[in-house]
């Protein structure tokens, strides 16, 4: 079975007189442990098939499918403590509490969840990511790579099931952005979560099982379907 599964997913915009379709038709599914980039020229539809597949954004027709439930059978309420428990979210701009420490920022999610952290599960991730000495230093003080890393941390501190990521290593150098790279597919193999990364850069994508080309809103090639 399927962990996610989306079908038809359509999403239009109105922009002025026309309409832009920024996704057309868009059936596909991910395995549990998967890891999958998605990738495409800009303005292909990527980050909108990722807030989508990840209840962030509605479509404007389709379904979208976590352990078979329809995402857009919830409530708003419902839908964002399924987001909370089950998903992770990095993307490119980090998005930490700039207030807070990197402790703290890793712990929010749990914290809103009114939930007592795992102590043991968070040193493990902190170790696995390398950010034990910068845990209490605020994002300011960060580095972009530490900063990412924290935002990764945060995104797996409740147990995801599911990671989606945006261009996570769009604003980090080629070598940060390899080394972040690996520890997401390292951490997400370790959880045995599924990954789901946007990204443009092909070195990037070849390092994922599975990579899915979009085209103007199509899925203009998926490496894990036979070619006829
Ligand atoms: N909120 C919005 N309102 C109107 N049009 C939008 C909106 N969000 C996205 N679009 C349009 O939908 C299309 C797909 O956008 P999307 O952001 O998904 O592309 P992308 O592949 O992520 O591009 P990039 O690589 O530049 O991030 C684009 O034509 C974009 O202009
Ligand atoms: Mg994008």
């Amino acid at each position: 079975m399927k962990i996610l599964q989306c079908s038809s997913l359509n999403k239009t915009y109105a922009s002025g007189e026309s309409t832009v379709h920024a996704l057309r038709s868009i059936t596909v599914g991910f395995e549990q442990g998967e890891i999958c980039a998605v990738k495409g020229p800009s303005g292909s539809g990527k980050s909108t098939l990722l807030h989508i597949l990840g209840g962030l954004e509605y479509p404007t027709s389709g379904d979208v499918l976590y352990q078979s439930k329809n995402l857009f059978a919830y409530n708003d309420n419902q839908l964002s403590i399924l987001r909370r428990r089950r998903f992770g979210f990095v993307f490119q701009a980090y998005n930490l509490v700039q207030e807070l420490t990197a402790y703290e920022n890793i712990l929010l999610p749990v914290l809103l969840d009114k939930k007592k952290p795992e102590e043991k599960y968070i040193s493990m991730l902190v170790e696995l990511l390398g950010i034990q000495d910068r845990l209490h230093h605020l994002p300011g003080a960060l580095s972009g790579g530490q900063q990412q890393r924290i935002a990764i941390a945060r995104a797996l501190a409740n147990k995801p099931a599911i990671l989606f990521a945006d261009e996570p290593t769009g604003n980090l150098d080629g070598k940060t952005g390899k080394e972040v790279l690996s520890l997401l597919k390292y951490v997400g193999k370790e959880m045995g979560v599924t990954l789901i990364l946007v990204t443009h850069d092909l070195n990037i994508a070849e390092q994922a099982e599975r990579i899915i080309t979009l085209e103007d809103g199509s899925i203009a090639q998926d490496s894990s379907r036979q070619e006829v």
